[in-house]
Parts: structure tokens; sequence; C-alpha cells
């Protein structure tokens, strides 16, 4: 039920106050002197004095002292004393950047993402920031799309448990509460399907797949109150999502019972005009209002039509005011009637920013994160040496501090910790010969031929005893609109690798990526391989506390990595098709398969190495008596002298049912930790709510039946059992 003070505001607001409470602008618009970075094209909108005045909302980061100057004299001018709400992107990290979301969702580690949302939150708040666009939900398949570093990968299960501790972290139980922000999930709906991975293209998927795969994290964050939603910018069914009733009314309020408050993405409501689905500013302003739409990010549609489209008896004044009514409940909900400023606090960003308790959570998540992919036994690195061990590093990170990754808030590559510093740390600078220049190094990442620069370069690692290659791509190239059609290392990082080789000394590869990329080339050339994503701030600790074992791997992959960008999508909760390839011989060519690649990724989902050994057996799946369902159990065992956590995976696959079922999915996890020797026994429980699907009546529903269990340390390595379910 409404208060009143919020219904009496909504009565004494003309139809044009009301239009630019549905609107949001950079903080430029309200303070001329403020330069913020635009996350989208600039446009100049011929916005009058009153339009900005009482507009209802601010896009950008700033700090608290500009936040508190433009809400002080909005409020002076503001015929309702209604406050502004400050809103940016706050994606892994505030100041503290954490591992890039994808890097995160392969930790598996639910309590220690929410942790890192807190943190963002505690650290933003300061700055009198009171909505934060993240978590990104979006599920991802295809990393030739830049922004799949921002998602928490390609299972929905792993995406929507990820997605709920982030809304957690964030919100907490009370928006008032100091040191918390409002949660935007974003990017509804399913951005993460473009064709081609091609950044903003268009998405065009079956309701079945839409909500099997696609749509579970965002309600897993409705589920969770999360307070705001964001349009995206694509299609579904041909309908552009910020003017898509069907999206927004039928799932968002109707089936899901969303309560809070929906967003454009930056201009997205006025490029409904492009996707040619209105002629101008007018008809997209109706379409938005109409599909319940209640901000207008960054353009100017709402503000400059909506007045008149009410008067002309084109749209109904009420649906400005849901809208309306909406948006002032979330500012009541964060308290800004009474307080205007929050968590504004001028000396909170020294006392909080990067302090020790900040960098140590980074430094935990980031080693969690970071996925040991290749190991012939050179790592760990031994400790009983390490007093003369003498390490070579050659690569564009090497000694780069910019693996903060995409959307990194206020972080500043100047307070990250470099690999080689990272190492420092533990051998002396004397222990630590870097092959080249930086100059060089940030060459390397490029396709202009260094020729035979690192030749040279490499013969200064002669006398080491290991070589690390620190190669990735360009950390600009991943993030928005940074599609690659080509996935490789550069032919420069390729070569180096080759060289590094040639010195005959234990060669590992650290990749720094915020995508897969294609790695098979350079695999034969390494005697250790860890997947380091861009892990934030605490990257070289990170690193190095797995070098030398201080930390055992755990990490996991939360996206497939492909042989070849051939094989996108590649996925590893696909159908089976009529003609499954099950590795049949090359004369039996009637088969779902490629005649030049296999069908499996390089790196499948789950995948990832530890220094322990974890041996799976005895699985044991029962049914449940009391309720339909089943238990399963199985024992793990650490067979090694090094304790060590393993991410136990379950997942289930519906053996027959009315439409075709993916040949697995993931249902549950569980992080354990297993000392040296340690054998546990692991068990799930399997619920009739886990077996649902949705049917091509859109009904959510269990159908007795044939099920297979399948329990293992990846996607592929798995014991299975099967059992019937009535
Ligand atoms: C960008 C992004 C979105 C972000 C918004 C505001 O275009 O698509 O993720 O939250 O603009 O910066």
């Amino acid at each position: 039920m409404a208060k009143q003070f919020i219904l009496d505001l909504i009565k004494a607001m003309t139809l044009e106050e009301k239009a630019a409470q549905l609107t949001q602008l950079s903080p430029n618009y309200f303070d001329e002197k403020t330069s913020v970075t635009l996350t989208g094209p600039y446009r100049n909108f011929d916005l009058t004095k009153e339009m900005i005045q009482n507009a209802g909302s601010v896009l950008g980061c700033v700090d608290a002292e500009t936040y508190c100057k433009i809400q002080d004299a909005y409020l002076k001018k503001n015929r309702h004393h209604i406050p502004l709400l400050f809103m940016a992107d706050i994606i892994h990290g505030m100041k503290t950047i954490f591992p890039i979301p994808l890097a995160i969702g392969g930790s598996f580690d639910l309590k220690l993402c929410e942790e890192s949302a807190q943190i963002a939150a505690k650290e933003a708040s300061v700055t009198g920031l009171h909505v934060t666009f993240s978590p990104m939900a979006d599920l991802v398949r295809d990393p030739r799309w830049g922004r799949v570093m921002e998602s928490p990968g390609e299972d929905p299960y792993l995406n929507s448990e990820m997605t709920r501790a982030m809304v957690r972290g964030y919100q907490g139980k009370d928006l008032k509460e100091p040191g918390r922000l409002a949660a935007c999930v974003k990017h509804f709906a399913a951005y993460g399907a473009g064709d081609g991975g091609r950044e903003y293209n268009t998405v065009d998927l079956s309701r079945g797949m839409l909500k099997e795969y696609y749509l579970p994290a965002y309600r897993a964050a409705v589920e969770e109150n999360v307070a705001l939603i964001m349009t995206s910018f694509n299609t579904i069914e041909r309908v552009p999502s910020t003017g898509n009733p069907w999206l927004l009314r039928e799932v968002l309020r109707k089936e899901w019972g969303f309560r809070g408050v929906t967003i454009s993405d930056f201009n997205s409501l006025d490029e409904i005009i492009n996707h040619s689905i209105a002629t101008d500013s007018k008809e997209a302003a109706k379409k938005g209002i109409v599909s319940g739409l209640d901000i207008e990010m960054m353009s100017a549609c709402y503000v400059t039509c909506l007045p008149e489209l009410v008067r002309t008896g084109e749209i109904k004044e009420e649906w400005i005011d849901e809208a309306v009514l909406r948006i002032l409940e979330l500012k009541d909900q964060l308290g800004l009637f009474e307080n205007p400023y929050k968590d504004a606090d001028h000396s909170g960003a020294e006392r909080i920013w990067l302090c020790e308790k900040h960098r140590k959570a980074a430094r935990k998540l980031a080693g969690e994160s970071a996925v040991l992919l290749k190991n012939n036994n050179v790592l760990p690195l031994s400790k009983a040496n390490k007093k003369d061990l003498k390490i070579g590093i050659a690569g564009p990170f090497a000694e780069s501090k910019q693996v903060l990754g995409g959307w990194a808030g206020q972080g500043e590559n100047k307070d990250a910790i470099s690999l080689a510093d990272g190492i420092r740390t533990v051998l002396g600078n004397d222990n630590v010969v870097t092959a080249m220049t930086q100059e060089l190094q940030e060459r390397l990442t490029g396709f202009l031929d260094v020729k035979d620069e690192t030749k040279e370069a490499v013969k200064a690692l002669k006398d080491c005893d290991i070589i690390l290659a620190a190669v990735g791509e360009h950390p600009g190239d991943s993030g928005e609109a940074a599609s690659k059609t080509y996935l490789r290392l550069s032919k420069n990082q390729e070569k180096l690798i080759h060289e590094l080789k040639e010195l005959s000394k234990p060669v590992i590869v650290i990749v720094f990526a915020g995508r897969p990329m294609e790695i098979e080339p350079i695999l034969d050339d390494c005697d250790a391989l860890i997947y380091g994503w861009f892990l934030g701030t605490e990257m070289g600790n990170a690193l190095t506390d797995l070098l030398f074992g201080k930390v055992n791997p755990s990490g996991r992959l939360s996206i497939s990595i492909p042989h070849t960008v051939g094989q996108i999508p590649v996925y590893y909760n696909c159908f089976q098709t009529g003609r499954p390839y099950q590795g049949m011989s090359p004369q039996e060519r009637f088969a779902s398969r490629y005649i030049d690649c296999e069908n499996s990724p390089l790196y499948p989902f789950g995948y990832g190495l530890s220094y322990s050994n974890f041996v799976y057996s005895n699985l044991s799946v029962w049914t449940d008596p009391e309720k339909r369902g089943a238990r399963a159990s199985v024992l793990v065992k650490n067979c090694s002298d090094r304790d060590g956590t393993v991410v136990v995976q379950l997942y289930i696959r519906d053996i027959t049912a009315s439409v075709v079922r993916p040949v697995k999915e993931l249902k549950g996890f569980q992080r354990i930790w297993l000392t040296a020797g340690e054998q546990k026994e692991i068990s799930f429980k399997i619920t009739e709510e886990m077996l649902k699907y949705y049917n091509n009546k859109e009904e959510f529903i269990f159908e007795a039946g044939e099920f297979e269990i399948m329990i293992g340390d990846n996607s592929e390595q798995l014991l299975k059992e099967k059992i019937i379910i009535q």
C-alpha cells in the first residue's frame, strides 16, 4: 500500500514534473563542471531548464562533494523537494576491484561473492551513490561478445545463485542501512544471445529457450527482491525489450510479481526508432509507457512527449502515475526523503577505500577465481629452493597493472599489484627477471609484427629456473562495444611463447583476458597454464599465492573454452540431436559433428585442476520416500599430501520428456575442504522443483520418468546413475 505522502506528491505534480521524474541524465546536466565518462553515444537533447531541474535521477559516478552539491542545488529548485536518485555502474568493485564477474562465477563461492558485493556497496555508498547497475545476469555462450566478462557464465543455475548472492550483498535486508546500495539486475532480457556475438545484435530465441536458459537468473534477482531491472538493447521476438509489453508487463509484473522499478539502458528507448518499431520520439514514448518502462536513461522521449500524449488522450495519465509511484517508493525505501545524502561521507573514501580488509577479500576471491588448466608437475613452485629460485617473466602482463578488467568502477591501475611485484614479495627483487621493456610488452598484444625484438629479450632469461609467460588480450578489448572475431593470442605472443620454450626451461603460461580465448595453439609449448582472467586489484598477490602453493587452486570454468572460434557457440548443457556423435569412426559420417574439429570444447564448463588429487567413488541414488524427488551421495577423497578445496558438482538429465531436454544441467554444487588423505561423503537432495521444466505451453511442469543423476569434478568427468522418479 503506497504511503499517503507519496500519493499526495503525485497529485500535486504537474504532467511535466511527472514526465521529468521518469528521466535520467548524466551529472554534467546538473553541474557543467562535472566531467564523467559517458557509457553510451552522446546526444544533445534540447531540454529546458525546467526539464532538467525536475529530472528524477542521475547516471554517473562522482565524488561525495559533487553529489552533495548537485543534490543541494537541485532541492533548492525542485518545487516538491523530491530528492535526486544517483545511479552508476559498480560491477565488480568500487575502488577495491574484484575479479571480473565471469571469473567470480568460476569460484563457485557464493559467500565470498556476496561479500565482494557488500564491500563494493560500502565503498560506493560513501560517495553518496544510491543504486548500482549490477548484477549483470545475462547468460553467455559466445566469447566473441566483449561483455561475457560481466556475466557469471553459461549456466542458468550458477548464474541464478551468483546473481542472488550479489543482490543480497548490495542490498542487505534494508536499503536504508548504511553501506547498502539498491541493486539493478540487467540486461533484461537475453542480451548475451546476440547473433554472431556481435554487440547490440539481433536476438532470436524461442520462448522455451528463453525460459529454460536465459530468464532464470533475472527471475532469481526478482525473488531476491532486487530493487530495479534494466531493459536490454536487443529485441525479444522481434520487439525491443525496452518497448516490449509481453516482457515487461506479462512476464516481469504479472508472472514474476516484480514491484520494483524498470529502467531502460542508455538511450535504448529512443533506439526503438532505429529498431523501426516507432517513427519518432512521441511514438517511442508511447510504446515505452504502455510497455511499463519507468525510467528513461539518457534520452528524452518521455520528458518531451508524455505530457502531450496525455493531453491528446493517446495514453492514460495513470500509466505515468504508476511509474512515478514506483520511483518515489524507491527513494523512500532508501530513506532519501529524510536524508537525501544517505551515506555521503567526504572522509569515507580515505577511511575504507582499499583498506586491508577489503584488499584481503579481493585477494582471496582472486585466488579462488583463477583456473589451473594444465600442470605437468611444475606447480606449485617449490618453496624449498625458493631462496635461489630465479624466475623470468615475459609478456605484456609481466609488469602490467592494467588487470582490473572492464567496468572497473573507480578502480585505478596504480593500486593494482602486478604479477612481477607479487612474485618479488616472495623471492625478492634480484630473483625476478623481466625480459623486456614495458613498451615492447605492450606492443605484443597488437597485430604489428615485433619481428626479432622478442628473440633478443628472451635471451635475458636463459639463466632463470622457471619461465613465466604473462600473455592475453589487451584490457581494452573486452567489455561493452568490444566484440571480436579473432580469439587467438596475437601472433607476437604465440611466437614469444614458442621462443621461451626454446630456452628448455619449464614454461608456465598465465592468460589475462575478459573472455575465453583460443589457447590451443600454445598448449604444447607450456608445462602449466593458469587462466587468470582479469583478477582485479590484488591480482599479483593472488597469482603468487597460487604459484607458490600458499593457496591451492580451486577455480573452475564458468564458461566453456573452445578449440576454435569456429565451434562457437559451444556449451555443456546442449541438446542431444537426432544423430548424436559418440566418437564413431570417420566412416560413419551421418552424425551431428564437424569433420575438422571435435564437438566438445577444449576445456568444459566446471573444469579446473587442483594441486590435490580428488577421487570420486560410490555414487548412490535413491528415491525420496516422503515426497517426489531423490537423494544422491558420493564419496570424495583427497588422494594427495596437500589440503585443498574441491567443487563437487551435481548434474541431472531428464531422459525422456515432452520436449527435448539438455544432456545435463547443473542442479547443485558444494565447495568442500578436504585435508590431505581425507575422504567425505557428499550428499545432495533432489527436489521435484529441480526436475521441472517449461513445456511448449509455457507450463513449468514435472513429468515422471527416468532421470540420470551425475556427480563429479566438472561437466564431463562424472559418475552417473539412472533412476525412475514417479
Ligand atoms: C551502458 C550499459 C549498461 C550500463 C549503462 C549505464 O550502455 O549497457 O550495462 O549500466 O549503460 O552506464
